[in-house]
């Protein structure tokens, strides 16, 4: 296995170096990804009032801390493999995945179940681009698949987490 820190990147070989720009992108997605998952689900757990509102407010709340520190972890990842992380101009002009584009519909909505049905797509996007990243740098940076994992891990148990609130207000 090619160890990709400490090895400058023209001195790795052709095909890793695209590897490492594939990833680098993805993991550029992934950090857009979680300040902006934070930024509707903190919209959502504000604009939703009444007793669902507050029912969702108690588990989604904890998650946009999460979401932030996903974003933190994600930065210091690409920082690690000697990249530059984006400010927001590179976010502005990026584009907006489908779930995000769900999650920006329902906002501002009161449909409950629309809203959760919203997140669970966004858990599921993040779980997908995950899976992806982890199985692109398995042969070659360990230590990125290892902090996305753990990254998995919490998307999972917040998909987890809305699918029982789902089923448990049906
Ligand atoms: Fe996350
Ligand atoms: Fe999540």
């Amino acid at each position: 296995m090619v160890h990709i820190i400490g090895t400058s990147h023209e001195t790795l070989p052709i095909e890793i170096q695209k590897k490492k720009d594939t990833l680098v992108n993805l993991l550029i997605a992934a950090y857009f990804g979680e300040i902006e998952t934070a930024i509707n689900y903190q919209a959502i757990v504000r604009n939703l009032d009444g007793h669902s509102g507050l029912m969702l407010r108690q588990f989604l709340e904890p998650e946009i801390e999460e979401e932030f520190g996903h974003a933190k972890q994600i930065a210091k990842r690409i920082s690690i493999l000697g990249f530059n992380v984006p400010s927001s101009a590179v976010f502005r002009d990026s584009e907006v995945s489908p779930a995000q584009k769900r999650l920006q519909t329902v906002a501002g909505s009161k449909d409950f179940h629309a809203i959760i049905s919203a997140i669970k797509a966004a858990e599921r996007e993040a779980m997908n681009l995950y899976v992806s990243i982890i199985s692109l740098c398995e042969e070659f940076d360990l230590s990125t698949a290892d902090v996305v994992t753990h990254i998995l891990r919490d998307e999972e148990e917040h998909f987890l987490i809305m699918d029982r609130l789902s089923t448990s207000l049906r």
